[in-house]
């Protein structure tokens, strides 16, 4: 699954070297992030006008057609896209199928521009490049008069490092609306990120209509207030906001997010949280609960809830009927049902599961958590999809098709690599990007914790070197998580994911030897001008400023 690209010196250039084409980029003038495989200036440029045709292979005319789209605000231009055999110089799209997956060639003269890939992803790649290329206002909504949309000339061959490049999205603490779920995807593709990890249901609230069992939304999805500031321990040391906090995605709007995410090369991975995190879905149904006899409600509080899933046949039935819904909605080939901090204190304290325990022919509640997960798994594989589970899903024995996503570090993802599992890297020291952006604390928004800078983002390595090459190849990639205790709304949200996602998009997309950090700085304030174009609350890294 994994794509490598080696590409032998000779290769990197076409004929004869001449002394444009051994050039040194010049990182202002072709900031592109993600950096490309291969980069080389070219005199000159090409200039897009109202007049600008984009011939396109029948493969990746709905790419052209989002791009013409894309540009149709800025620039006033609505732009032609015509089949290969029609006349008229401008963008091209070919069909080379030599290419790897996503990988894409681009060519920019004087007389035009030339995109070479073998699928729509590729394609998609070239032509976000090509949007990188020209002046930032092109990421603007509004028409901006008096701009020369020019595209410098450059050769350029790139290829993702990683098949996995994503970031996640905690609906469940913080409801996020359907419009900036779709605003957070189209950012993703723009860094050429293909996973949209959308956490879905937590103790603090259940975010997905399921037709089948409505008081999970009708219930689960509304907590009556939320507690104020950092989350304490003790109940009766915390303040509560004295608000309701309430919303859910209905299924039509999960499709229009699928659908939008698929035209950008985005795969939605959906996580259904089982047996933990899980008390918004006991108090809407307290036959799921362990601790049956009390109904905690909806959680108002941050932290980890005791209240888990009940391993019974019924909770089995209940959480597969879930996932029969969440097939039909996402048609990626992952699901994920998370697994991570499940408490056991009221597995612990319940004969009844005790005895499911001996009776199951398990040794501990790690086993039954494991026996649980199992079942999900099969489940799952029966429908042809992969089950991904956070790293706890090694505790008690690793079902036999999970795929597992470390976050306790990278030990988790190497024992399922070294186990032949395929790995998501996303280890809480360099991607969780919750945490705070700077040792400044009092500055900054109150956040759950840790610092992770920018720097430290751009230099997070997603492959262990423990691994052998064929160990290797299961770590699929890595992502970015945005975990929402302490992020109420879209604006914090994008403050606290940008810039390091921009960071973490070269860190799972560009070679070894193409990943610099003074490089990415150079490029970087290029590209704060398009987040600003895009209308982005990121923070701005000290001493950088976006520049037109
Ligand atoms: C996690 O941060 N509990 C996966």
């Amino acid at each position: 699954m994994r794509l490598r690209i080696l590409i032998p010196a000779a290769l990197l250039f076409r004929g004869p070297a001449t002394a444009a084409q051994e050039a040194p980029e010049e990182p202002t003038r072709y900031a592109v992030i993600p950096r490309p495989a291969v980069l080389a200036a070219r005199p000159g440029h090409y200039r897009l006008s109202a007049r600008t045709v984009v011939r396109t292979d029948p493969a990746f005319r709905a790419v052209a057609r989002r791009f013409v789209l894309d540009l149709a605000a800025p620039t006033g231009f609505d732009l032609a896209v015509r089949p290969l055999s029609a006349a008229g110089a401008g963008i091209v799209l070919r069909r080379d199928r030599t290419l790897p997956a996503e990988a894409y060639h681009l060519d920019v003269t004087p007389g035009g521009v030339t995109v070479r890939a073998a699928d729509s992803a590729g394609a998609f790649y070239a032509l976000e490049s090509v949007k990188q290329l020209l002046p930032p206002a092109v990421y603007r909504a509004a028409s901006v008069p008096g701009v020369a949309w020019e595209v410098p000339a450059v050769h350029i061959e790139d290829a993702p490092r990683f098949p996995w490049r994503g970031a996640h999205l905690d609906a469940g603490r913080h409801f996020m609306p359907k419009e900036f779920v779709k605003k957070y995807v189209d950012l993703l593709a723009r860094h050429k990120m293909n996973r949209f990890h959308w956490h879905l249901t937590e103790d603090q609230g259940w975010r997905l209509e399921i037709t089948k069992y409505p008081r999970l939304t009708a219930v689960g999805s509304c907590r009556p207030h939320t507690i104020v500031g950092r989350h304490v321990q003790d109940p009766a040391k915390r303040s509560y906001d004295g608000r309701p906090h309430c919303g859910f995605y209905a299924q039509d709007d999960v499709r229009e997010v699928v659908a939008y995410a698929a035209e950008r090369m985005v795969t939605v991975v959906p996580e259904i949280e089982m047996p933990g995190h899980a008390q918004a879905a006991v108090a809407a149904y307290p036959l799921l609960s362990s601790r049956p006899d009390t109904n905690p409600g909806v959680y108002t509080a941050w932290g980890v809830s005791p209240f888990i899933l009940n391993p019974t046949d019924s909770t089995v039935a209940f959480m597969q009927d879930v996932l029969r819904e969440v097939l039909a909605l996402f048609p990626g080939p992952w699901i994920h049902i998370g697994g991570d901090e499940a408490i056991k204190d009221q597995w612990k304290g319940n004969p009844a599961i005790q005895a499911r325990i001996r009776e199951l022919g398990l040794t501990d509640e790690h086993e039954l958590q494991s026996w649980f997960i199992r079942q999900m798994d099969r489940f799952l594989t029966a429908h042809g999809r992969r089950l991904v589970g956070w790293d706890e899903i090694l505790e008690g024995g690793l079902a036999e098709n999970a795929t597992v996503m470390s976050w306790r570090g990278m030990a988790g993802g190497i024992a399922a690599a070294r186990a032949g599992h395929d790995v998501v890297m996303a280890p809480g020291s360099h991607t969780y990007f919750d945490h705070y952006q700077s040792q400044d604390q009092a500055r900054e928004p109150l956040a759950i914790g840790g610092f992770t800078n920018l720097e430290k983002a751009y230099g997070f390595e997603p492959l262990p070197k423990e691994l052998t090459a064929a160990e290797a190849r299961h770590v699929l990639g890595a992502q970015g998580q945005l975990w929402t205790e302490y992020i109420p709304d879209p604006k914090q949200l994008e403050y606290m994911a940008y810039p390091r996602l921009v960071a973490l998009s070269e860190a799972v997309w560009s070679a070894p030897a193409r990943r610099d950090y003074p490089h990415f700085l150079l490029r970087l304030p290029r590209h704060l001008a398009r987040l600003d174009a895009l209308d982005v609350n990121y923070r701005r890294p000290e001493g950088v400023a976006p520049v037109p």
